[in-house]
């Protein structure tokens, strides 16, 4: 408990957590099962290259998303790159700034411009009426974000690229479990791409996914992704290496075996959060529709710094301390980190809303490597911290940059 402003950490008092907090601390799944699926495939001593894994997990991707393909890959960044490249994107693409950097490297990688677009305040995705402004002779796709598992305006961002024939494509890092309008993230655009890194909801270590229902652009990327081999000897395009082995897709296999048990956890927890920080004023809670499938993997907070007295950095920094890891994402947007900042320097002018959001958001820990009175615990160091709100943010001004990073 914090009575004092003393027996805050970074003050000089003890920290609230022994072991770092963290958000996205992995999901495990049934451990013995794991090691039963790493046994087999050693047995087989099929470790990648399509292996049966590979192949059922695909399956089961494919069913749960809804999607008529999915192709399995060694992370989400490449499987951006193959799914532009193997839907012959060039030129300029709208995405919004309010996404992590690899949305925006998986084009400028292939010298594509990524054209940052402002987000809408509700959903905080890509905001249509924008997008619109931006189309040039030189778009050729939009690149929507499904931020924090939250869909994109789907149905506005298709009528756009119909009518201006773009290509659309969604990044579903964060939305894999997760549906809209009744219908499961995965079978919108022309493909999507779900994220399987060890921080997902889902994981496969490392791993990634495109899941479409245009059966010649699976193809296309299954070939891609094996260096453009479509047989022994024989290659037919230019590929890559983007496979992913057996032994992450028992680690996928095994994590979908337990999905009703995280989202429970994630969504337990959400519910927590809420409850136990209604009273902190000045900061709310980002919400997921709950008439609609969610993952809840993302808690998301609101600092207004008008109110709380004490700033969205420094409420982190004071986190830290007590070893709980809260993270900005995604401060401070595309457009301001490199090469995009020298590139384009006049972005920040058109994104109003993203500016103002990434001074604002602030993670916090959930999942199933966190327990409940962690929660408690998270939440009564923020309620205490804003009700002295002032008070700590003249002390922590008066300190020389402690911010860690
Ligand atoms: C929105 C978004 N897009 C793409 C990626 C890249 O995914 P990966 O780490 O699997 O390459 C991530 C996260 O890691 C992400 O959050």
């Amino acid at each position: 408990m914090k009575r004092t402003l003393k027996d805050l950490a970074i003050f000089g008092g003890p920290a609230a957590f022994d072991e770092i907090r963290h958000v996205g601390g992995p999901n495990v799944g049934d451990r013995t099962r794991l090691i039963e699926r790493i046994n087999e495939l050693l047995d087989r001593r099929w470790l990648t290259n399509d292996g049966p894994f590979v192949q059922e997990l695909e399956k089961r991707i494919a069913e749960t998303a809804g999607a008529k393909h999915c192709v399995a890959l060694c992370n989400a960044t490449l499987a951006l790159e193959l799914t532009v490249r193997a839907l012959e994107i060039s030129g300029e693409v709208i995405v919004p700034s309010m996404t992590f950097i690899a949305t925006a490297h998986a084009l400028q990688w292939q010298q594509i411009t990524p054209v940052f677009c402002d987000i809408d305040d509700e959903s905080f995705t890509l905001d249509p009426d924008r997008v619109a402004e931006l189309i040039t002779p030189r778009t050729s796709a939009i690149m929507g974000v499904h931020l924090w598992g939250r869909p994109c305006r789907i149905e506005k961002l298709t009528d756009l690229a119909r009518k201006n024939n773009l290509k659309l494509i969604f990044d579903a890092a964060h939305a894999f479990g997760c549906s809209w309008n009744g219908q499961m993230i995965g079978g919108f655009g022309d493909a999507e791409v779900f994220s399987f890194h060890a921080t997902k909801f889902l994981n496969t270590f490392e791993g990634g996914a495109v899941v479409t229902n245009n059966d010649e652009l699976a193809a296309k990327i299954r070939v891609m992704r094996n260096f453009g081999f479509a047989g022994y000897d024989n290659v037919i395009s230019l590929g890559t290496n983007a496979k992913m082995s057996e032994v992450s897709a028992a680690m996928g296999l095994t994590g979908l075996e337990s999905m009703d048990e995280f989202i429970a956890a994630n969504y337990g927890y959400y519910r927590q959060y809420g409850e136990e920080l209604s009273g902190v004023n000045g900061v709310s809670m980002v919400e997921y529709d709950e008439t609609e499938k969610n993952n809840y993997q993302y808690v998301v907070l609101l600092i207004d710094q008008e109110t709380t007295g004490v700033s969205r950095d420094q409420l982190m920094d004071l986190l830290w301390a007590e070893n709980v890891r809260a993270r900005r994402y995604f401060y401070p947007g595309c457009h301001r980190m490199q090469p995009y900042d020298s590139l384009y320097p006049e972005t920040s002018e058109r994104l109003p809303v993203t500016e103002d959001l990434v001074q604002r958001v602030l993670l916090l820990p959930t999942g199933t490597t966190i327990s409940s009175e962690d929660i408690s615990r998270i939440c009564h160091i923020i309620s205490f911290a804003v009700s002295h709100g002032e008070e700590i943010n003249q002390l922590m001004s008066a300190e020389i940059g402690t911010h860690a990073g």
